[in-house]
């Protein structure tokens, strides 16, 4: 009941004090951050950092779709390695649910939403390649590397759009981590899962899962993306906004990272503004 009330002040305090956000606001605001009709995208998003939201999460997500038209494809992340680092070895993609904030768990439960069958980083997807980006996920051999929706995203030159949120979230670098072979990301073995399809049917499966993670300095990555040509940012309601070109964000890193393996972590003795990055600027198409 306390918290009932509590939530209660805190949302009159926002439509009180904070700007309100509708569709057609938001669908503005995206375009003019550069959001393209007809992307993948990827959206990792933060509801309360928005502002005051008419509609809640359901009006986020059709400001996005309206943004993207009928030839875009809506993907989110529906991750759950919260339960699998706590010791969890079971995944149902029909009703675990996402872990990653209210407007992905709302963005899954919608019937004409597909879900990845991975049991720490399964995304949902809606769109013309919603089936595409979902399928094989389970039999990608990583969480984010080669095969996997988030590879997939950048195969097609899709985008990234940091919502409300910072580089901290962007689950890309992982997937330009496991390209790149960096030594720290990756468990050295296998766990076995038992993971219910869409269908109900139950599966015994093997995933090589994420080690427990190692301190990255993502956010101080954010002046080398801008400087790359790769990053934007807007205002979107109270808040500033993230959108990257995925594709170019790989071409730009993936060398790098091949090259300095612990380039994104925090005890990295190279700087993000020290010379061996130059290379890659200079080679920014
Ligand atoms: C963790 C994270 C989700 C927290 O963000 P948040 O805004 O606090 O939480 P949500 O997005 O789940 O939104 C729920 C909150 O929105 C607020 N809210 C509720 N209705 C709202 C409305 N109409 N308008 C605006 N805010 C509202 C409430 O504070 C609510 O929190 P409560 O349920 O505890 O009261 C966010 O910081 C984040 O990291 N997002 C990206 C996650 C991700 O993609 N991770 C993958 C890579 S690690």
């Amino acid at each position: 009941m306390k918290r009932q009330a509590k939530r209660a002040i805190k949302s009159a305090l926002r439509w009180a004090t904070q700007p309100h956000v509708t569709v057609a606001s938001l669908h503005s605001q995206l375009e003019s951050l550069g959001l393209r009709k007809g992307s993948c995208l990827l959206v990792h998003a933060s509801l309360s950092k928005l502002g005051f939201v008419r509609g809640g999460p359901a009006t986020v997500i059709r400001a996005i779709l309206e943004a993207l038209g009928e030839n875009g494809t809506l993907v989110m992340p529906s991750h759950t390695w919260k339960l699998t680092n706590a010791g969890s070895r079971e995944f149902d993609v029909r009703n675990t649910p996402s872990l990653v904030g209210r407007i992905s768990e709302v963005f899954r439960q919608r019937d004409d939403v597909v879900r990845s069958l991975h049991p720490s980083h399964s995304v949902c997807a809606l769109g013309p390649l919603a089936e595409w980006i979902v399928e094989g996920h389970e039999n990608a051999g990583s969480p984010c590397g080669a095969g996997t929706p988030y590879a997939k995203i950048m195969d097609v030159g899709g985008q990234i759009l940091l919502l409300g949120v910072t580089l901290r979230r962007n689950t890309m670098f992982h997937a330009i981590e496991t390209m790149a072979n960096v030594p720290y990301l990756l468990k050295p073995h296998d766990d076995e899962f038992t993971v219910t399809d869409r269908h109900g049917v139950q599966h015994r499966l093997r995933f090589r899962c994420h080690a427990k993670a190692v301190p990255s300095r993502f956010d101080e990555m954010e002046r080398l993306l801008e400087e790359w040509g790769v990053l934007r940012r807007g205002k979107t309601g109270a808040t500033e906004s993230r959108l990257i070109e995925a594709a170019r964000l790989r071409n730009q890193l993936l060398p790098l990272l091949k090259r300095i393996p612990r380039f994104l972590l925090m005890d990295c003795d190279v700087g993000v503004d020290q010379p061996s990055c130059t290379v890659s600027r200079a080679t920014n198409a």
